[in-house]
């Protein structure tokens, strides 16, 4: 008769042994031993997979699993360069009422209408609520489930049971471990706390790896940019983007922080709608739409943010100081690199902007901090400072280094490329740039001092 040998795992560091101990002789946890039939589906479904597997050449390894399959949102796919890979894990963070939710509906239901089955599991919102908003964004294809729970026991069934090709858990700060199941993993912590998130993201990873579903959590970042739990998984997952935007503009932008099936950086633009979001083919329209001109104080900036070239209006307001203490203060742009360039423009212009107040800021909710923004923001402040308003259709790019010297930027050609498709014709560049396109004045300059003399926003001479 064959012995049934019981085992027990560790829940902790996953080893085995064969009698049980209070403690784990592997890791040293206590308490974290289970009886191997009282581990969850789960760990069993790990288990399964062949986990001592033997090394084999790189060279053998089958890569047609890795292959992105589109979802039908154009600018979601050109972010992850193609669509999302099966298995993989995708966090898509951004602050709360940005529009994930609305994004991510539109993705799966894209997916659906190709035929998919695909599961949303809304944890924060009634399947009322969300099927309120689908309405709003269009049809609803009939493969699109919803799951309205908030346990990842749930999910997991769930997910066994429907075996859809994507899953979006909206969001992994709302869902937890709960303690009904015996023997299950407990995590300690309310839903939200970095122990429950990262414990949640952990099976959450497991499952799409064991089942080869795409899988895309959302996770809401606070203001200052910490993803309070979210920011402890970026290293679980496969791929981090980030959605972001101003609340108060409908333009969004979704880039990719961490991608392991292909490049970063690329940048994907929508615009808010009354349906939804929809592609933004072309952003200079949405941010150059109300640019005030003849006034001082704005300039134009062709940034790059990925593969794509934005022109944004930049502009600067010097006013005497209010307090006892001089403010600086950015909205878009890099505070240090804004104090940076405000030391410059005392120093080496002349320019009597120690005792302002200097505001600075990026039009339209996007950010800028690179430092090609720096010869741009020098000019909007030299120009709100002396009251000379710029020529406008005049753009500026260049890097300021502290010796007051103008530094060459990266992709110049494309940025004057975009600058004069919008139909400028006046550049100030580094003295080293290369000749520019047809229709193009460049204005070269060596140092900010000879950019602000030759643009008349100098100091006034007393
Ligand atoms: P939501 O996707 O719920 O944001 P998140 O999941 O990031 O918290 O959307 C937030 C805002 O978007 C909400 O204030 C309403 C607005 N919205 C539109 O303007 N148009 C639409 O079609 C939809 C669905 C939402
Ligand atoms: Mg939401």
């Amino acid at each position: 008769m064959a012995k049934t040998t019981k085992r027990h795992r560790c829940i902790d560091c996953g080893s085995t042994t064969a009698k049980w101990q209070g403690r784990c002789p592997t890791c040293g946890e206590w308490n974290t031993l289970v009886e191997e039939s009282e581990l969850d589906p789960l760990v069993q479904a790990l288990d399964a997979l062949d986990l001592d597997m033997m090394p084999v050449p790189l060279s053998s390894v089958d890569v047609s699993e890795a292959v992105a399959i589109p979802t039908g949102v154009e600018e979601f796919d050109r972010v992850l360069s193609g669509g999302l890979v099966p298995g993989s894990v995708t966090l898509v963070g951004g602050e709360p009422g940005i529009g994930k939710s609305t994004l991510l509906l539109q993705v799966l239901a894209a997916r659906a209408a190709a035929g998919h089955r695909v599961l949303l599991v809304s944890a924060e919102e009634s399947a009322h609520q969300v099927r309120l908003r689908a309405e709003r964004l269009g049809a609803i294809p009939p493969g699109l489930l919803i799951l309205s729970a908030t346990d990842v026991g749930a999910v997991i069934a769930a997910v066994t049971e429907a075996d859809p090709d994507l899953v979006v858990i909206d969001s992994i700060q709302a869902v937890s471990i709960g303690p009904s199941v015996p023997g299950e993993r407990r995590a300690t912590g309310a839903p939200g706390s970095v122990t429950q998130v990262r414990e949640c993201a952990d099976q959450l990873v497991a499952l799409a790896k064991a089942r080869q579903v795409a899988t895309v959590l959302v996770g809401h970042v606070t203001k200052d940019g910490s993803l309070a739990g979210p920011r402890a998984l970026e290293h679980m997952v496969d791929t981090v983007l980030s959605f972001e935007g101003d609340r108060h503009h409908s333009l969004r932008l979704l880039l990719a922080v961490k991608h392991r099936f292909g490049p970063t950086g690329e940048l994907g633009l929508f615009e808010m709608g009354d349906q939804g979001l929809n592609r933004v083919d072309d952003p200079g329209r949405l941010l150059l739409g109300d640019r005030l001109t003849g006034v001082p104080g704005g300039v134009v900036l062709p940034a790059v943010q990925g593969r794509r070239t934005l022109v944004v209006e930049l502009q600067a307001l010097v006013t005497p100081m209010g307090l006892a203490q001089p403010k600086r203060s950015v909205v878009g742009l890099d505070a240090g690199r804004l104090v940076m360039t405000l030391a410059v423009l005392v120093r080496h212009v002349g320019l009597p902007v120690l005792s302002m107040d200097v505001f600075a800021s990026v039009a339209g909710g996007i950010k800028v901090t690179e430092p090609a923004a720096d010869l741009a923001v020098a000019l909007a402040v030299a120009s709100s400072a002396s009251g000379v308003a710029l020529p406008a259709k005049l753009a500026a790019v260049g890097e300021v280094g502290l010796s007051g010297e103008i530094r060459q930027v990266t992709n110049l050609p494309r940025r004057l490329e975009e600058v004069v498709r919008l139909g400028f014709d006046q550049v100030v560049v580094p003295a080293s740039s290369p000749t520019g396109p047809a229709g193009v004045e460049l204005i070269r300059a060596e140092t900010v001092s000879e950019a602000v003399a030759r643009l008349g926003c100098g100091p006034r001479s007393r």
